[in-house]
């Protein structure tokens, strides 16, 4: 016969808090007393619908459980026990959430139905309604107020150097992947490491997702020594969930799910301690794939369009790559704002890519041929958004109208070489070399942009990212897939 177990509570915390940290199918370990470790299997998301978690248990046990529903909009999951050392059989459990109307509470309702073998039916349940939910209840309340405690008392933390969240939990076990000589992919080495506890100011994050940028490789080839010294770990952007936090913090809490995009490497690995002001809340319906396939991208096409191409209805917008993480971005974006937009590529393939993000004329081309046809369909080129570098110099300047502003912001066929300024008078041409954290150099700059992609996002201005995913230790093949010019969209290492 099958056994039921139904438990409920109210939660002192709103809705949204107590959601952030149960729709995490990996945070168990995080706030649950009876669970010391927690992964999700073969380096899927944990929002990912059909993901498998597997615990081991302070006792002593395992427990492999997967994902069968999760509801942004109803507060509800739904999951089952695929293998387990406890003799729960045919176990599947529903947690949904209500806000409670008086105050900013929520209820908290968790049932589950299972078989047992002959005479443990009583023992299962008591665990299984004490041991799991009850005690649950109360180790998320404990959860939550730490993360208020570390928020709302700073002066009882300057007598006592670190908050309660970071005395219980030190540097933690983390997997990154180390540079200890520049060069090719094959230099990139995953090792096992740690992370610190977070100072005032700072947070600690575990990982999901890891943005990819093109920014990596310059580094990872030593292009750029001096923001990246020996041994060292790259990426500049990653999403994930908040472990705890030091002081100022600026009202982030552990379980909140966040994103961050930080000037300073070191993002390919599974915990990262950082500094908050790099770090913003993801909002609901942005799972943390998404949001590491588009922070950083999406900021850099809302300032080449808003702040440095000032483009509206009938620029002429000329996009390399534009099939590529930021040039299909800025394509659909540029689209949108009624410019018209002329994208390159190298292929068929991501001609029909780029003509589907956005782009009115596309020009095949893997040779940096492309003026003669940038003329032909538009006259010439009022803004040119350039990640392309010293194969495209001469042509961009043929493409170019007059007064045309030609925004280089990277390399990918090799360094730009010094640029003769007379070479610019000609069109009466302006060029700018903007990097992106210029352009998020505040947290209310940083958060304002963010609120600009996001909405985009959400109104399918943007199309929703569907980035190729990348196990952390396969970073090295992530970076041969980009280098390669098969890439289409973004790539995204999963921790
Ligand atoms: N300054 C900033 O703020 C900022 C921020 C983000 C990105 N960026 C720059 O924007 C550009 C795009 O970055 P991303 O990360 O989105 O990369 P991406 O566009 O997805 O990939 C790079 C693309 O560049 C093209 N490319 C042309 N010649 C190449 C070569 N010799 N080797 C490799 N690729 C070549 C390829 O597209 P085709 O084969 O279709 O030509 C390739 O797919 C990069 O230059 C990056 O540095 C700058």
């Amino acid at each position: 016969m099958l056994q039921k177990v139904v438990r409920s509570t109210v939660i002192d915390a709103p809705i949204e808090r107590v959601w952030e940290v149960l729709r995490d199918f990996n945070s168990h370990d995080q706030w649950h007393d009876v669970v010391a470790a927690s992964r999700i299997e073969n380096g899927e998301a944990s929002s990912q619908v059909g993901c498998v978690r597997n615990f081991t248990l302070k006792d002593g046990n395992h427990i492999r459980e997967q994902l069968l529903t999760l509801s942004d909009t109803e507060y509800k999951s739904t999951y089952c026990i695929v293998e387990a050392t406890v003799p729960l059989q045919r176990y599947v459990a529903t947690v949904t959430l209500k806000p409670v109307t008086d105050g900013d509470r929520t209820f908290w309702h968790w049932e589950s139905t299972f078989a047992t073998p002959p005479g443990m039916e009583r023992e299962l349940r008591d665990m299984v309604a004490q041991g799991v939910y009850e005690a649950g209840f109360e180790n998320l309340r404990r959860h939550l107020d730490a993360g208020v405690a570390a928020r709302t008392r700073p002066t009882e933390h300057t007598t006592q150097p670190v908050g309660r969240v970071r005395e219980a939990t030190p540097a933690i076990p983390s997997r990154e992947v180390r540079l200890t000589r520049y060069g090719g992919a094959e230099e990139l080495e995953t090792v096992d490491a740690t992370a610190p506890a977070p100072q005032p100011g700072e947070v600690r994050i575990r990982q999901r997702a890891i943005g990819v940028n093109y920014f990596d490789i310059y580094l990872r080839r030593g292009w750029i020594p001096g923001l990246l010294p020996l041994p060292g770990v790259l990426g500049m952007e990653a999403a994930g969930t908040v472990i705890d936090v030091g002081e100022g913090t600026g009202g982030l809490l552990p379980g909140d799910r966040v994103a961050y995009l930080c000037p300073e490497p070191g993002a390919y690995r599974s915990v990262r301690t950082l500094p908050a002001r790099h770090v913003l809340r993801l909002p609901q319906g942005v799972d943390e794939e998404t949001a590491a396939a588009l922070l950083l991208k999406g900021l850099t096409a809302d300032y080449l369009l808003r702040d440095l191409g000032h483009v509206d209805k009938g620029t002429r917008l000329l996009v390399h790559a534009a099939a590529g993480g930021v040039g299909s971005l800025v394509c659909a974006w540029a689209r949108h704002l009624g410019a018209t937009v002329v994208g390159t590529v190298s292929s068929e393939a991501k001609a029909r890519i780029a003509r589907d993000r956005g782009c009115d004329h596309v020009i095949v081309a893997r040779d940096y041929r492309f003026a003669d046809a940038v003329r032909a369909h538009c006259g010439g080129a009022d803004v040119i958004v350039d990640g392309l570098g010293v194969a495209a110099v001469d042509e961009n300047l043929a493409a170019a109208d007059r007064r045309c502003h030609w925004i280089s912001l990277g390399q990918a066929s090799g360094p730009l070489p010094p640029l003769d300024a007379d070479r610019l008078v000609m069109k009466s041409m302006t060029f700018s070399r903007p990097v992106v954290f210029d352009f998020v150099a505040t947290p209310a700059e940083l958060q304002e942009r963010a609120g600009r992609v996001w909405a985009a996002l959400a109104a399918g201005v943007l199309p929703r990212p569907a980035p190729e995913l990348f196990a952390l230790a396969a970073a090295g093949q992530a970076h041969q897939r980009l280098e390669s010019r098969e890439s289409t969209g973004a790539l995204v290492l999963v921790a």
